[in-house]
């Protein structure tokens, strides 16, 4: 989906000189709005509508603090197992949120970037997006990455076959293969790592997310729930994130 040349140079994080500073590329897990729903006797679909609302006032903080890359799961392989009125609920809102934030990634020079299995989408919803991905393809401001149809053990295996049909018909050698390779043929290829993960609403587990991808990045659970986030609890995240130490795994 990266086919525009300056995107390496875009989506990989500048070198700092001290300290870790604001994370590059944050991922969000969001959850919690089927529970936001519930609790105030509405139906889950309410909790998906005010989570769209959430998704625009990060977007924006996101832009407005400098983060490089937002990578948002906003649909992952096993939620095509949900009630069918769910999904296409869910398929809507994307396709609204998609249009109508069509001018403000324009302006905000926010480039789309999709993650996952966008043609299992319905053709409404692909005819937007790829659209959009066209619209804001010479963008440089911040990526918008979208995990959509995602899953992380999806993502392995195609990059998995890829590679096989790769030494199959000569192109690689196995010898070739090393993380770099690997990384290379994820959907998330030419993507930095994510520095910060966020989960919504309190759950501590990783759900098919970034799989790979996640090795090293620094992980905030919240307990505020999707619809209930916003940019003030964001920045205090951003901030925590700052005094971390990270030491990939060195003294
Ligand atoms: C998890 O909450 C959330 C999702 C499965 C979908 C996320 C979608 C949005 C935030 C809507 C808008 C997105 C975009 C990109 C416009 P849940 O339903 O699992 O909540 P629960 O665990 O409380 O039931």
């Amino acid at each position: 989906m990266n086919s525009n040349p300056s995107f390496q140079e875009q989506s990989t994080r500048p070198l700092k000189s001290s300290g870790v500073g604001l994370p590059w590329h944050v991922a969000i897990i969001m959850d919690g709005n089927g529970r936001w729903a519930k609790k105030r006797l509405l139906n889950r679909v309410k909790g998906h509508e005010r989570g769209m609302n959430t998704v625009r006032e990060i977007v924006t903080a996101s832009r407005e603090m400098g983060i490089g890359i937002l990578t948002l799961y906003a649909f992952s392989t096993e939620n095509w197992q949900r009630p069918k009125y769910e999904v296409s609920a869910l398929m809507n809102i994307l396709r609204r949120f998609l249009k109508s934030e069509q001018t403000e990634m324009t302006k905000n020079n926010i480039r789309l970037n999709v993650i996952g299995q966008p043609d299992r989408l319905s053709a409404n919803v692909q005819k937007v997006l790829f659209e959009t991905l066209e619209l804001t393809a010479d963008n440089s401001g911040m990526v918008l990455n979208l995990a959509l149809s995602y899953g992380g053990r999806n993502d392995i295996t195609q990059m998995v076959r890829t590679i096989a049909q790769k030494i199959i018909t000569g192109k690689i050698d196995v010898e070739a293969i090393d993380e770099q390779l690997i990384a290379d043929h994820l959907y998330t290829a030419k993507l930095a790592d994510p520095d910060l993960v966020i989960r919504t609403s309190g759950e501590m587990r990783i759900s098919n997310f970034l799989l790979w991808q996640i090795a090293y990045s620094e992980l905030f659970i919240t307990n505020t729930l999707w619809p209930d986030f916003g940019k003030a609890e964001f920045i205090q995240i951003l901030h925590d994130y700052e005094h971390r130490e990270r030491r990939f795994g060195k003294v």
